[in-house]
């Protein structure tokens, strides 16, 4: 589904992502790991094809066609979907009003949106004055209603209640085991872990990638040790 050779990717004049290697295929689920300012939302913008994050080498391929130069529309239509880390409000447009330009089916949008607990958010601008958990669910909402192949998810459960998470965690598990999706998740809190089949997970330290293994197992790690035996294991099987 998506394959990352050689990744480089500067903001400006800094050098955000180092050689970056990585590899998905239809139906998995990698999870991404790594401290504040390791580059983590950096990669997810620039496989989206966001601009001024820019790929100075490298090659980005999903679905077999290299991406690189396409624009973030083409990406969309090919089947990327991000769920940002901090969703954009939006004036004059309501939640309704998009969600109809994003899915023809009225039974779909009413369905998720009372699962995701948003149906009065339906008439409200975008994001605007929406509480933390709110946001991240009217993320969630817009972005499955997009139905996407690849779900690109920015810490999806930052700010969100215990309940709401778990919420969250079984509509989005069902979506992606029902339809057979590919995701790359990033979180610090590991709660998704509880909800999602996540078969592998990397740690990108500094821009690189360090170590890869089982979810579990690397969050655990993390939690006991910090980022340093991440350090240690410099064993980068992202393939
Ligand atoms: N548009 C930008 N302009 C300047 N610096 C940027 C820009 N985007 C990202 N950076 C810098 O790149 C580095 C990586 O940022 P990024 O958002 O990818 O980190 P992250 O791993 O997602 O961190 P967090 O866990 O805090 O979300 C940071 O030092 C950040 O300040
Ligand atoms: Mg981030």
């Amino acid at each position: 589904m998506l394959e990352i050779h050689n990744l480089t990717v500067k903001v400006g004049e800094k050098y955000i992502l180092d050689s970056i290697d990585l590899s998905v295929k239809k139906g998995e689920i990698l999870v991404l790991f790594g401290p504040n300012g390791s580059g983590k939302s950096t990669l997810i913008k620039a496989i989206m094809g966001l601009s001024g994050y820019n790929i100075s080498s490298g090659d980005i391929f999903f679905r077999g066609e290299r991406i690189n130069d396409l624009p973030i529309e083409k990406r969309v239509e090919k089947g990327l979907g991000i769920m940002y880390q901090h969703p954009p409000r939006i004036r004059g447009v309501k939640l309704g009003q998009l969600s109809s330009f994003l899915s023809p089916s009225q039974s779909l949008i009413n369905d998720l949106s009372s699962k995701l607990s948003l149906r009065e958010h339906l008439s409200r601008d975008i994001n605007l004055d929406f509480s933390g958990g709110e946001m991240k669910r009217s993320e969630l909402f817009q972005l499955l209603l997009q139905d996407p192949e690849f779900l690109l998810l920015d810490e999806p459960e930052s700010g969100v209640d215990i309940e709401n998470v778990s919420l969250m965690g079984k509509v989005l598990n069902s979506y992606l085991r029902e339809n057979n999706k590919s995701a790359l998740i990033i979180t610090h809190t590991g709660y998704v872990l509880d909800y999602i089949n996540a078969q592998r997970a990397c740690v990108l330290i500094e821009g690189k990638f360090w170590c890869a293994g089982k979810p579990r197992e690397i969050f655990d790690s993390i939690k006991n040790h910090g980022y340093a035996k991440c350090r240690e294991c410099r064993c980068p099987q992202t393939e």
